[in-house]
């Protein structure tokens, strides 16, 4: 009889450890849980999202010169050095295309018809392709391949740092009913964010050079974009040589 109480408190006291064992594991695992959640989130919140966006630096690089000292220099180049542009070089390069410069409302240094934005930026460099998100001033990775060569159909194109494409996605002009008038205010668009391109390489001493010359269905195949994503134009930028 006594063995059996025995046996019964150590059962009992089986469970009760198995139960406490229980209930720990599932601590561990909700404050595993959690933790993943909260670093998740302060990623997101910083711009970064696991794996594959890197947070651009913070832009300084602006040189001292007036408009009018820009205006004066802007021009085309088409000869480039081999040499990359710096992250901080490219950080100012991006925020200057199509940057967000009033975070209250989202808005950018290039002006949008309608406020639509529907003109993505990709960057093509020798070590990757990457989509600018302005939002959070990063580049999220597209491919770790070198499409320069795919870029354009001039020589400089495959040896220069750098080139953005600049794509139009259809699907943030929906509002316009007929294509025609999508790709006029889309060309619109990038034209803006061509010419603060112009102007932040000839207030920084870059050379730069915007293409129409690209084979458009091709490249957009290489940067795997969706059918509603059209590339419209691409421009080259780096030192020059
Ligand atoms: C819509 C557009 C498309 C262009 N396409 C090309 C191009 O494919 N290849 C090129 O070398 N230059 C291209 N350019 C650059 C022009 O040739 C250049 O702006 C023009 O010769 C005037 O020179 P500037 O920019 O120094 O004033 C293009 C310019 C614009 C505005």
């Amino acid at each position: 009889m006594l063995l059996l109480d025995i046996k019964k408190s150590y059962n009992k006291l089986d469970e009760k450890s198995t139960a406490a064992l229980k209930e720990k594991n599932m601590n561990i695992k909700r404050t595993l849980f959690f933790c993943i959640l909260c670093a998740f989130f302060s990623l997101r919140a910083a711009g970064i999202k696991a794996g594959n966006v890197l947070k651009l630096p913070e832009v300084k690089n602006f040189g001292t010169a007036t408009l009018k000292e820009a205006l004066d220099k802007r021009s085309t180049s088409r000869s480039f050095s081999a040499e990359p542009l710096s992250d901080e070089e490219l950080s100012g390069l991006l925020w200057a295309a199509a940057g967000v410069n009033r975070p209250e409302s989202g808005k950018r240094t290039a002006p949008s018809a309608m406020n639509m934005q529907e003109i993505y930026i990709y960057v093509i460099m020798e070590k990757g392709a990457f989509l600018y998100i302005p939002g959070e001033h990063a580049l999220e990775e597209v491919t770790r391949d070198d499409l320069r060569k795919h870029a354009g159909g001039q020589d400089f194109v495959a040896k220069a740092p750098v080139n953005l494409i600049y794509a139009a996605d259809h699907d943030r002009m929906s509002r316009i009913k007929d294509e025609e008038s999508r790709n006029i205010y889309a060309a619109a668009d990038t034209g803006f964010i061509g010419q603060n391109v112009y102007l932040y390489c000839a207030s920084r001493g870059l050379a730069t050079v915007f293409r129409g010359y690209v084979d458009k269905e091709g490249l957009a195949k290489k940067l795997k974009l969706e059918n509603n994503r059209k590339v419209m134009f691409a421009q080259t930028v780096g030192w020059p040589q």
